[in-house]
């Protein structure tokens, strides 16, 4: 069943800060930071100035995005709206549901985004098309 979502679901969420003079620590957990199982986890690095990456949208996969170092933004559209959100903290990140077109754009020279992902790997999960996208919305 292919899920459809609004960008009010679309959240920041803050991740564990644990500070300490030797250097400050994060974490995540499934279930708990991020709301979902975790099949997977890939990142993005070495991206030279103006490329831009990810404008598709899932029937399935929903995910959490990292700005792990640097920054990026992220936009994200559900059909009707676009709200970016800046990435430039590894203790926090951008939840994601299925049904949203989202690109990650402005990277910062060795930014490395880090996307935590609730399915394993399938390319028949994606809408790449964005106006198959927007017929996917308004069949809903
Ligand atoms: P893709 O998600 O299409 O990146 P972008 O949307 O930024 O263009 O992935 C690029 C390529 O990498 C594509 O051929 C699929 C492959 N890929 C995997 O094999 N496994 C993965 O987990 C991911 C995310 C991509």
């Amino acid at each position: 069943m292919e899920k459809t979502s609004f960008l009010s679901e679309v959240k920041l969420i803050n991740l564990p800060k644990i500070e300490d003079p030797r250097g400050n620590l994060s974490f995540l957990e499934e279930f708990s930071h991020v709301p979902f199982k975790i099949n997977r986890t890939y990142w993005i690095f070495d991206v030279p100035g103006g490329q831009v990456r990810g404008g598709h949208s899932f029937r399935q996969q929903e995910e959490f995005i990292i700005a792990i170092s640097g920054s990026f933004d992220v936009v994200v559209d559900d059909g009707k709206e676009k709200k970016i959100y800046s990435l430039n903290r590894s203790y926090y990140g951008l939840f994601i549901p299925a049904g949203i077109w989202r690109q990650m754009e402005n990277f910062s020279t060795n930014s490395v985004a880090v996307v935590v992902s609730s399915t394993t790997f399938s390319s028949e999960d994606y809408i790449r098309d964005y106006e198959e996208f927007l017929k996917f919305k308004n069949s809903q």
